[in-house]
């Protein structure tokens, strides 16, 4: 399950500040939402739909009380339903339990937990953990050491909240390979699946590692192990502000996260010298060096074969992370892993790392999410410093996943230096590719392309790894179906589908292969295709033209435009941009 989890505990009403802080998890999952506070005794209430609908429907401010918790959920186990939303309760309603991840043994426990006499009203795996709880109580234990008991039996992937309205002062969290965080304010504590989800109150936080139990008062949050062993564990300050997970004026997350691009490389060009050298060292020394990832990353990682094939002349191997156990054959001892993730949380690529690890293989993060599973479970990493995102789609940190590797690979080659001057320049260049007159002139294509139901992308060299990117970005904020293909191999196939006025866009760098993409496109102009020409100059053969500046690091710099694109296609199609159906930001299934 994908879905946002958060708990207060403190001396302020809780139920605003849980309904604003539920709303910055949306992006985790959004097809229900449900929030428990206890005031003289437990209360629910619970829905499906989005989370404003449903809070005008049922006015989450009608709770009171200053400890509650609240999810948003995106359903695996159960249809989306009223009962199905979560908090689920026990027998009495006296606890109740918010829950990211998947029980996979809850068919067996639920079966036990029944015929002991317990009713279930629900579908959910989670609601095994709530009649858990309840059993332990009754048989004697204290309200932790029953969640204590409860983890130690659960099998899958969970991370849940859960309160008790006969030991009302605090909130008791438990983690097994699912995020959750915990912030440290004064007088008041929060729990939740993601920093920005209480950044506005407080960025110091403590990261639950995987198996910890936390007991969480108002001004007190003690850790445990699952042998019930309390555990002293450090403090951390977030360096993002909340400010930066805030829409700012601007109608979508996506477009305030594309436009902040002109800031975002910079970050990367003045990450610290002396962390890039070791790394790049350990590029150099490796024998085998695997990029793994998923999604968005993944174009990121196919990108990386050609920079470090052409900048450092280094063979890099390239593989989604849901496919790389197949590899995992090839791993020894001198292998280093590169696991690039936005979210630090994609099961996959979690799954992936801990194949390479029991192989003894070195894991190198490049990640944007300080504390994330990835990050701690990875030997070494580097921070995007992308500032969080929280669009679905990933845009901003796609550009600093590149802008970072572009940096390795020049440092690796020994030419640092001129990497982050690159970096520099295509950072100023970016503020002219998100001119006024661009935007004017995208927006004015969405509007030409409304309708279409095929867009096809070409490219070749590095720009191939930008038709699979702009094809991703296409297809899922507005729901066109868009291929991206290496020019080379169109005449294998996707030629057939060129039609009168099918609109493709192709991707035209200033370099060795602009003879022959211009060649591509004319197959594609002889057969009536409509072509859209990204480039630094323009040709004869496009019928509409967007120009960008002319750069060694090109790839960053002609995705935006692609980004823009889909962004107003999704306004001229009536889509959400920020929140495109079946898919969620942090995918901690398999
Ligand atoms: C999801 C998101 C994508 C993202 C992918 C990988 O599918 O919607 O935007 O590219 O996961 O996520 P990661 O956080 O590992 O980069």
């Amino acid at each position: 399950m994908m879905c946002g989890i958060v708990g207060y505990i403190g001396e302020k009403k809780a139920s605003p500040i849980l309904l604003e802080s539920i709303k910055k998890l949306e992006y985790r999952g959004y097809d229900s939402v449900g929030m428990s506070t206890i005031d003289d005794r437990i209360k629910i209430l619970k829905g499906a739909g989005r989370i404003d609908d449903v809070h005008k429907r049922i006015n989450f401010h009608s709770l009171n009380g200053n400890t509650g918790i609240s999810h948003t959920r995106w359903a695996t186990h159960g249809g989306v339903t009223d009962s199905n939303a979560h908090p689920q309760t026990d027998c009495k309603g006296k606890i109740a339990v918010v829950h990211n991840g998947i029980i996979e043994n809850y068919l067996e426990l639920k079966e036990d937990l029944i015929k002991k006499g317990h009713k279930f009203s629900s579908e959910t795996d989670t609601e095994v953990i709530s009649h858990m709880i309840e059993d332990y109580i009754n048989s004697g234990k204290s309200f932790r050491e029953a969640v204590l008991e409860t983890s130690r039996r659960l099998q899958g992937l969970f991370a849940f909240l859960a309160i008790n309205e006969k030991e009302k002062d605090k909130i008791i969290a438990s983690k097994h390979r699912c995020p959750l965080v915990i912030g440290i304010g004064s007088n008041e504590n929060f729990a939740a699946s993601d920093v920005v989800s209480f950044l506005k109150h407080t960025n110091k936080v403590i990261f639950l590692d995987d198996d910890e139990i936390a007991e969480i008062t108002k001004d007190s949050c003690k850790v445990f192990d699952i042998t019930g062993k309390q555990k002293n564990k450090e403090i951390s300050q977030v360096r993002w502000n909340s400010e930066e997970a805030q829409k700012l004026g601007h109608k979508h997350f996506m477009i305030k996260e594309i436009l902040e691009q002109k800031e975002t490389i910079d970050r990367v060009a003045s990450h610290d010298r002396k962390s890039i050298e070791k790394i790049a060292k350990m590029i150099n020394d490796a024998y085998g060096v695997f990029f793994v990832a998923c999604g968005t990353s993944y174009h990121a990682c196919i990108s990386a074969g050609y920079i470090f094939s052409k900048i450092t002349k280094k063979h890099v191997n390239i593989f989604l992370a849901s496919e790389f156990p197949n590899f995992s054959h090839f791993l020894t001892k001198n292998t280093l892993m590169i696991a690039v993730s936005q979210s630090g949380e994609t099961a996959d690529v979690l799954e992936a790392v801990r194949v390479a690890k029991e192989k003894g293989v070195k894991v190198l993060a490049l990640v944007n999410v300080m504390g994330s599973s990835l990050m701690r479970m990875s030997d070494y990493s580097l921070l995007l410093n992308a500032g969080p995102e929280i669009c679905v789609l990933a845009t901003k940190t796609f550009t600093s996943q590149l802008a970072l590797i572009y940096l390795l690979a020049y440092t690796c080659a020994g030419r640092y230096e001129e990497g982050k001057k690159g970096l520099e320049d295509v950072s100023k260049k970016v503020k002219d590719v998100l001119s006024e007159e661009n935007i004017q002139k995208i927006k004015n294509l969405a509007n030409s392309l409304k309708d279409e139901e095929n867009i096809y992308l070409i490219g070749r060299g590095l720009s191939y790894s930008t038709t699979l990117e702009g094809a991703l970005k296409l297809k899922e904020v507005s729901y066109i179906h868009a291929e991206g293909l290496a020019g080379g191999e169109l005449k294998h196939g996707t030629l057939a589908l060129i039609e009168r006025g099918t609109p493709c866009i192709a991707i035209v760098p200033e370099n060795e292969s602009r003879h022959d993409i211009l060649s591509n496109i004319m197959e594609i102009k002889s057969r009536g295709g409509y072509i859209i020409g990204i480039s630094n100059r323009n040709e004869d053969v496009f019928d509409f033209s967007i120009i960008i500046p002319d750069v060694e690091m090109h790839p960053i710099l002609m995705i935006i435009p692609i980004q823009l694109l889909g962004y107003y296609l999704a306004l001229e199609r009536g889509c959400n941009p920020d929140f495109p159906r079946n898919l969620a930001k942090s995918v901690t299934v398999k």
